[in-house]
């Protein structure tokens, strides 16, 4: 219990719509903990209700139902943010402020003091790479800049925990490898991170442990490694398929696919391709090749979200 950041208990959302119109079910019963130093990813396609998750947890949106804590104390309560950090998604800083004026403005409302901010801006426009840009006025960063600055902005509390919101988004692949780098760096230091993504490679390459959700319900929990088991995938060309072998192969294993002389299928164990060799071969069927098709993750992830879609 001692060692959770984060507690979600069967956490509901839907949103009015407005006059006449259905609510928006956002979320559905979400029960989830991420533990302290863990970096968690919260994984969906777009609407899947990741950023209303995160709103509900720092306490600017309420539940419908169900309840959501930062170290024990509930969304509703101040003392839930004290040892947060926050990068939005879509964030707009001022574009007539530089982005060091911006650290300063955003640094005050958050109640630090000038000479607080003074001492920690050179070391986090250092870690975000932004050292020779902070007296730039933040019209001429780029995209992926101004991630960077809302990166350094959500650490200048020093906050233990801290909730990314897309954090890559517009970044480009040097950028990404960077902004990795600082959140394995900024566990190594102790911290919690709370990641949202749409994207599988950047949850793969940086979280502990990542939820997927998918129309405002979560599909899995668990460990990056093994949460997407991908299956063995065949393609085996025949010499020539008659159709009578070819309904015998469809009908043993289901999931094969012929296309002319060609058969792929998905297994459950790579020695299942033994089996439909030896079928093919009782009935005189030639082989002219076999091998392994690869199947990436994002297509398992692609079929775990597009399979979800249907029992709901
Ligand atoms: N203020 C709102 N009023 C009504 N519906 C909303 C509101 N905010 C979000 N929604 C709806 O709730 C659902 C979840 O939205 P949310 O922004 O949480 O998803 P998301 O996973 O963050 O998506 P994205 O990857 O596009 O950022 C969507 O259907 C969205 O249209
Ligand atoms: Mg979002």
């Amino acid at each position: 219990m001692n060692d959770a950041a984060i507690q979600v208990d069967h956490l509901t959302k839907r949103y009015s719509a407005g006059f006449r119109r259905p609510p928006v079910q956002a979320l559905t019963d979400i029960s989830l903990d991420v533990k302290k130093n863990e970096i968690f990813g919260l994984l969906g396609p777009n609407g899947a209700g990741k950023t209303t998750l995160i709103k509900i947890l720092l306490g600017s949106l309420l539940p419908t139902s169900g309840a959501a804590s930062i170290n024990g104390f509930g969304g509703a309560d101040w003392r839930s943010r004290l040892s947060a950090g926050y990068l939005p998604e879509n964030h707009r800083f001022p574009p007539y402020l530089t982005g060091r004026q911006m650290l300063f403005c955003f640094g005050g409302m958050a109640g630090l003091s000038s000479t607080v901010i003074r001492g920690k801006a050179d070391a986090l426009f250092d870690l975000v790479g932004l050292h020779q840009w902070q007296n730039t006025k933040i019209r001429k960063y780029s995209k992926g800049m101004m991630q960077r600055l809302g990166l350094a902005q959500a650490l200048l509390n020093d906050p233990q925990l801290i909730f990314l919101d897309e954090p890559t988004d517009g970044v480009d692949p040097v950028g990404r490898h960077e902004i990795r780098t600082i959140l394995l760096n900024l566990k190594k230091e102790g911290k919690t991170i709370f990641l949202n993504s749409h994207l599988l490679a950047e949850v793969e390459a940086v979280c502990d442990r990542v939820a997927i959700l998918n129309k405002g319900r979560l599909v899995k929990v668990g460990p990056v490694s093994g949460l997407l088991d991908v299956k063995p995938a065949y393609r085996l060309e025949t010499a020539e398929m008659p159709p009578v072998v070819g309904e015998e192969t469809t009908t043993a294993f289901p999931t094969a696919k012929i296309e002319g002389t060609v058969i792929t299928v998905t297994l459950e164990t790579p020695g299942q391709v033994n089996e439909i060799i030896d079928l093919l071969r009782r009935r005189g069927v030639d082989l002219v090749s076999v091998a392994p098709v690869k199947v990436s993750l994002e297509e398992s992830f692609l079929e775990l979200i597009q399979g979800d879609g249907s029992h709901e």
